[in-house]
């Protein structure tokens, strides 16, 4: 088979927030139409390399191209979705209405945000004000206002964070199928379980990647089916500078 187009390529990649160094050179590719999951330690630099690539983060040297463009540029604003960590939607305007507005900016239509908001689960909601929202709920808005865009590549930061088990199901389904479709998933997530979900896996540690491998290499390398007793085999082991070796409960 002829080798999949990447989506996201960095070569050397280095970025610095405040004139600290928080990228240190990473190197990786990301494949279209997949879910790669990117998973790190709290302030291993995950939040940084997302907005990077998205272009709202300078880079400071090295290279990042995202759909075969340097990361930022004008014509990917419509191919590129982005769901931050925290949500970010107008407080005052009701679920639809969120929906609907973002959707106008990427020519979607009413139908299009009727679709997104289903697709959240927040049908019932659709005339509620994002204000008398919960958290969990809130979010969910945030990710049916990226969805509504069809992006190509959609970088999603957590965005499981605060949904309860069912519906982080049903969004793993979404995702899954998206996928298959064409569109390209980058998703972080510090619950190591999910990183089954995803086709591709790259581990951040201190602003370095310490791995790109597969969820079955994960954990094979870290001796453990439990993705998060292999996860921290293999951050204890980069820590000492070892081989990993099995985590004892
Ligand atoms: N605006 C900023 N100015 C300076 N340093 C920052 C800024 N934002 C984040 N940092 C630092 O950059 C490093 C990486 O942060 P980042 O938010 O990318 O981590 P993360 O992996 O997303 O963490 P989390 O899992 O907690 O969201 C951290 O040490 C953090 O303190
Ligand atoms: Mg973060």
């Amino acid at each position: 088979m002829p080798p999949r187009p990447a989506a996201i390529q960095a070569s050397d990649l280095k970025v610095s927030r405040a004139r600290t160094a928080i990228l240190h050179g990473l190197d990786f590719t990301v494949d279209s139409a997949r879910i790669t999951g990117l998973l790190g330690p709290s302030g291993s630099g995950k939040t940084t390399l997302m907005r990077a690539i998205v272009g709202v983060q300078r880079i400071t040297s090295g290279t990042l191209r995202v759909l075969g463009l340097p990361a930022g540029s004008a014509p990917l604003r419509h191919d590129v979705g982005y769901v931050t960590q925290s949500a970010s939607v107008y407080v005052d305007l009701s679920v639809e209405a969120n929906v609907r507005y973002f959707g106008a900016m990427h020519g979607a239509t009413a139908a299009d945000a009727t679709e997104a908001i289903a697709a959240v689960g927040l049908q019932a909601l659709t005339r509620r004000k994002a204000a008398d929202l919960s958290g969990g709920q809130l979010s969910r808005v945030s990710l049916a206002c990226a969805l509504v865009a069809h992006p190509r590549l959609l970088i999603l930061d957590e965005p499981t964070v605060g949904l309860d088990p069912v519906l982080r199901a049903e969004l793993w389904e979404r995702f899954a199928a998206m996928a298959a479709s064409g569109t390209t998933l980058l998703v972080s997530s510090h619950v190591m379980e999910e990183a089954s979900h995803c086709a591709s896996l790259l581990l951040l540690r201190d602003g370095m990647l310490l791995a790109r491998l597969t969820p079955a290499e994960l954990a094979e390398r870290g001796h453990s089916s439990d993705l998060e007793r292999a996860f921290l085999s293999i951050i204890r082991a980069a820590d000492r500078g070892q081989e990993e070796s099995p985590v004892t409960p």
